[in-house]
């Protein structure tokens, strides 16, 4: 066989995988507005566990709904989407597989018109495209503030069930914003 690793289980740290085959975090837009997991977001990951993906990833899940870029964006900003967010988990074990969110704070490149909220960044430098305005730099004690909703998020989808969590620090968000004069 070309790859005789993929089907075999492995461990990523203390997790155990069934296999080697990973869903990547993929926005699908098939959350409510307020960011709570559905039954078609349920189904749709079912699937891809029932086909057998070992680890599947939701997608960029947002923190703090200031954070959130899309419409129907996941979220896991609040202890009340923590059940259904459950029901998602359950889910997929169903069928063997391993999942978890990546969370996420957009910063700088989400539109303020999605969230309805004020969009805050390292820095006060407008993105083009997000529609060029210009988002309020953090101060200190919100960073922290911002540290703690990355760890409250963690909590919740630890309450969910959930294998692991990730941290999305690529792509232009929050955390990349940091790292990037
Ligand atoms: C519709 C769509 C949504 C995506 N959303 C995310 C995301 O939420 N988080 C992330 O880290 N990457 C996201 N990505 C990137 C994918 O996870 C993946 O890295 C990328 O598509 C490259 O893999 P591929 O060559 O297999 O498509 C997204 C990609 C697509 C096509």
């Amino acid at each position: 066989m070309r790859f005789p690793h993929l089907f075999r289980p492995g461990r990523i740290g203390a997790l155990e995988v069934p296999n080697r085959i990973i869903g990547s975090p993929m926005e699908r837009n098939y959350c409510t507005a307020e960011g709570r997991v559905t039954q078609r977001y349920v189904d749709y990951l079912a699937a891809r566990a029932r086909g057998g993906a070992g680890l599947l990833y939701t997608e960029a899940t947002y923190v703090d709904p200031r954070g959130k870029g899309r419409a129907l964006q996941m979220g896991l900003h609040d202890d009340g989407l923590v059940e259904d967010f459950a029901r998602l988990v359950d889910a997929v074990h169903r069928h063997g597989g391993r999942i978890g969110p990546e969370l996420n704070y957009g910063g700088r490149v989400v539109h303020p018109a999605v969230s309805g909220l004020e969009t805050r960044a390292p820095s006060g430098v407008p993105y083009a495209g997000a529609g060029g305005h210009v988002p309020r730099a953090l101060a200190r004690d919100e960073i922290a503030g911002l540290v703690d909703a990355f760890a409250q998020a963690a909590r919740r989808a630890v309450d969910a069930g959930c294998d692991f969590v990730g941290i999305h620090s690529a792509h232009g968000y929050l955390l990349s914003q940091f790292l990037s004069p």
